[in-house]
């Protein structure tokens, strides 16, 4: 089994966490919407992340919604004490799956109380708040204030231990950390997909998580002839060259790469102990430039406001 520990760890709100986590949203039916095909394929997969070493879960409970959470309870309640469960919201869906927002302080209040319900938990670890001011999904500006406010109240009522923010910008994380303290940012990144490369680096600096989204490059994962051939040359696969990259990329990047399969998740897991040798990292900081990468992401890409 791989030693996850081999990539490092980083803090987490007052947790120290590995930096090899997972991500729960693949554990929904398709869209992430409804249940999955098959929810003892689901548990599994939770299990062998937490008996790998993972102690990092990235979920919301608008994942289904509640089916993610639920999955996670039935596999892993009651919870190790070194687990990090990091949910998030701000957004509602439809009843036709769509992803539509949900941020008055009535919406996050009762956003909360799903969460801790549906995870078994009283208060939860880590909640990001997730804006959706761009048209197009992406981060784009607007005012923070409120919404943020609400969940501080919330977390003065000590049903949410930190806070995050998710789908930001660097106005409104400067904005937020005037308001709380913000224990990590989870924005769109990857190999491909390089818009938060001067943010990582300021985030570093001020000893802030930087939790990718899409690492993979989301439901389409990425495609590029340098990232296999990268991958060839080392004996690895293009999924474990991507997030060894990230790994390599800066110390605060902490990863929560989306899988349904267990065999996908020990592939993934395996990149804690992969090497890149300076010339290949040369090779891969190239491909965003590139023409030759293939990242669709759903959440980037879809004009409804999408959200995940
Ligand atoms: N804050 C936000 O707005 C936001 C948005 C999106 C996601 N997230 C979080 O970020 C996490 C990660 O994002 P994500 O799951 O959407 O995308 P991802 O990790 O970039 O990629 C997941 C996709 O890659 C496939 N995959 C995973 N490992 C693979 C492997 N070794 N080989 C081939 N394919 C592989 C998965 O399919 P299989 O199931 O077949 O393995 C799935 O289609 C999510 O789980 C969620 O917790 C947050």
């Amino acid at each position: 089994m791989t030693n996850i520990s081999k990539a490092g760890t980083f803090q987490l709100g007052d947790r120290t966490v590995k930096r090899l986590g997972y991500g729960a949203m693949q554990l929904a039916g398709p869209g992430v919407f409804g249940p999955p095909k098959d929810r003892a394929a689901a548990v599994a997969v939770l299990r062998e992340a937490v008996a790998s070493g993972v102690n990092h879960i990235d979920t919301s409970d608008y994942y289904g919604p509640h089916v993610t959470n639920q999955i996670i309870r039935e596999a892993l309640h009651p919870y190790s004490r070194d687990l990090v469960i990091v949910t998030k919201i701000g957004a509602r869906r439809g009843k036709d799956g769509s992803w539509n927002v949900a941020n008055s302080a009535e919406d996050l209040t009762s956003a909360v109380h799903d969460n801790l319900r549906n995870l078994g938990l009283d208060a939860l670890d880590v909640v990001n708040l997730r804006f959706m001011f761009g048209a197009h999904g992406g981060p784009a500006e607007g005012s923070i204030e409120a919404p943020l406010a609400a969940l501080v109240k919330l977390q003065g009522q000590g049903l949410v231990r930190h806070i995050g923010l998710s789908n930001a910008t660097r106005k409104q994380i400067d904005d937020g950390r005037a308001i709380a303290d913000i224990a990590c940012v989870q924005n769109q990144y990857n190999l491909a997909h390089r818009d938060d490369d001067a943010l990582i680096d300021t985030l570093a600096a001020e000893g802030i998580a930087y939790v990718p989204f899409f690492p993979l490059g989301g439901f389409t994962p990425l495609q590029s002839t340098a990232l296999s051939d990268v991958a060839k040359s080392l004996g690895a696969t293009p999924m474990q060259v991507a997030l060894a990259w990230l790994l390599h990329r800066a110390p605060n990047i902490l990863l929560i790469p989306g899988t349904s399969s267990v065999g996908h998740l020990r592939e993934n897991l395996a990149a804690a102990t992969l090497k890149l040798p300076s010339g290949k990292v040369g090779v891969l900081d190239q491909i965003a430039s590139s023409t030759g990468v293939a990242s669709h992401t759903a959440g980037a890409d879809d004009d409804r406001g999408s959200v995940h």
